[in-house]
């Protein structure tokens, strides 16, 4: 079992509270992004479907892998209040990315929001990115967006309050405090969440949290994701398109398998 999964058990109601009615910029992306390169669309490391539903909404055939049960529970709860078109559009799976068959080929594959970083060794990332190109229509595309490690901006041991927000629907306001360690020899940030959960009547709880990422530079990304047999055509260093310099925060890398 991945380790992280042990994490999002907790976390998973939690999850969509701190994110839910909120575009983090990345929807428009990723809509534009599985119309561009069609389908049928594979999205590794789904969770409650923050993505997956609107991609389905706007029109993809989308499958979500996920390995925590309970993110694939609340997104399975989520999609039962959708249309009968777009639950038709969308298959659920729950599954490691690091190994993973289906028995059609996919023509576009994603992982977003940094969930490749879970992967915390490079056999790990490699496992994932073979499985991908296993899965891939020839010329298919796979892309992964990560951010870029940032360590000035955030010094080992400080904590600093990373989201808060209140849901207009539920009132419930989150405030979530984060703070990171480093193990820079494997690459590593151990981070640590406390997460207040505020209800509109007063009473709040606390959830502490964590977990650990592996960071990952940008020429090592593009020489693993030649090594697995993809071709690197363009790297945005965020969801406007922009492409990737020195002073992008994000790394969005477009792969395409060779055939
Ligand atoms: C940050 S959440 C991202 C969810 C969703 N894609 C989004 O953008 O809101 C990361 C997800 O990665 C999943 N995950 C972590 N390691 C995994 C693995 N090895 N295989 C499949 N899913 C994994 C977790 O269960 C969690 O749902």
């Amino acid at each position: 079992m991945p380790a992280s999964i042990e994490m999002y058990a907790k976390y998973a109601r939690i999850y969509d509270l701190q994110y839910s009615g909120k575009d983090l910029g990345d929807i428009g992306f990723w809509v534009r992004l599985s119309k561009k390169f069609g389908g049928p669309v594979l999205e590794l490391a789904c969770g409650t479907g923050r993505l997956t539903i609107p991609l389905a909404k706007a029109g993809a055939k989308i499958t979500g892998l996920d390995a925590s049960e309970a993110m694939l529970g609340v997104f399975r709860e989520k999609l039962g209040k959708e249309s009968e078109e777009v639950r038709e559009r969308v298959v659920l799976k729950k599954g490691d990315m690091r190994e993973f068959d289906f028995r059609h080929k996919f023509g576009f594959a994603f992982v977003p929001f940094n969930s490749f970083l879970h992967l915390e060794t490079v056999e790990d990332e490699e496992k994932c990115v073979r499985a991908v190109h296993r899965n891939l229509k020839p010329g298919g595309i796979f892309v992964v967006d990560v951010f870029k490690p940032m360590f000035k901006d955030y010094p080992e041991n400080v904590f600093r309050v990373d989201l808060t927000r209140t849901d207009p629907e539920t009132g419930i306001t989150i405030s979530r405090l984060s703070s990171r360690t480093y193990e820079h020899g494997k690459q590593l940030i151990h981070a640590k969440y406390y997460v207040d959960v505020i209800f509109p009547e007063g009473k709040a709880r606390r959830h502490e949290t964590g977990f650990t990422l592996r960071y990952v530079k940008a020429k090592e990304m593009v020489v693993l994701l030649e090594r697995c047999g993809f071709r690197v055509e363009k790297i945005y260093g965020g969801y406007d398109f922009s492409p990737f310099t020195p002073l992008s925060k994000k790394m969005i890398f477009v792969a395409r398998k060779r055939s």
